[in-house]
């Protein structure tokens, strides 16, 4: 294989696993065929992805050219039944924001709350997620309300009796994610709680050993801070400080 081969089977694979797709099964190819190949056989129960040659096709468009929040909205349509969360969503909780905010809050999914309202973080977590922007901002001299950033979740409908997604549930609503990511170009990403965090990063470690330093999605810089629904419960005074000063550190990376 070539140089610029490899690069475009890294680049392919990388765009899988930001998808979130970490398995991939190997298809003989007419041309490996005739070849007589050694690639196994293919494993059709399973296959969620196959790797064509790397040269064969261009990569797919993460986010369409001159892709909108708009558009991004009226691609899931309004009445999605891509997963089986749709059976007991009332709304779909698409966004809420600033389109061209610099900063973007990615939650896990719509609670109670939001699947009524059809905006994300208005419940119990929602207020204390604002109260933290606007404080912490305020405190820091920093400009901003919460109107001014982004704010969305890996999953758009309420999981029932609020349970964490499913892999398939984020895979499936983690495109729609991704396209709106790309479409806002944010300056930094904060990834509210471990869901939000494996979502973005392909990684199993906990929001514990995950937080306090820079990650990246694709080139954008994220940070990783506890989910605000865990700050609400009681004895969690170091993670409430932590939380702040992670909030402090994303602020004044993007708006100093
Ligand atoms: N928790 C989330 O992760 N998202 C919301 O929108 C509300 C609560």
């Amino acid at each position: 294989m070539t140089g610029s081969q490899k690069e475009a089977l890294r680049a392919r694979l990388e765009f899988y696993r930001d998808l979130g797709v970490d398995e991939l099964y190997r298809r003989n190819t007419p041309l490996a065929d005739a070849r007589g190949s050694e690639a196994p056989a293919p494993r059709r129960d399973r296959e969620r992805a196959v790797t064509a040659s790397p040269e064969s096709s261009a990569l797919p468009s993460l986010s369409p050219s001159g892709d909108t929040l708009d558009l991004i909205r009226a691609d899931i349509g309004e009445d999605c039944k891509r997963c089986r969360l749709c059976e007991q969503r009332s709304r779909i909780v698409f966004g809420v924001g600033n389109e061209k905010a610099r900063l973007v809050f990615v939650g896990e999914g719509p609670g109670a709350d939001e699947d009524a309202q059809g905006i994300p973080f208005v419940g119990r977590a929602g207020q204390l997620l604002t109260q933290m922007i606007e404080n912490t901002a305020a405190k820091e001299g920093i400009p901003i309300k919460r109107a001014d950033v982004y704010i969305c979740n890996v999953v758009k409908c309420r999981p029932p009796e609020n349970r964490t997604p499913l892999p398939d549930e984020m895979e499936i609503c983690g495109q729609f994610l991704f396209r709106q990511l790309m479409a806002i170009r944010p300056a930094a990403i904060c990834a509210l709680g471990s869901t939000a965090a494996k979502a973005l990063l392909a990684t199993k470690e906990g929001v514990t050993r995950l937080r306090g330093r820079w990650h990246k999605w694709r080139d954008i810089p994220l940070i990783v801070t506890y989910h605000p629904s865990y700050l609400l419960r009681p004895y969690n005074q170091d993670a409430k400080r932590e939380a702040w000063e992670d909030l402090k550190k994303v602020l004044h990376a993007v708006y100093d």
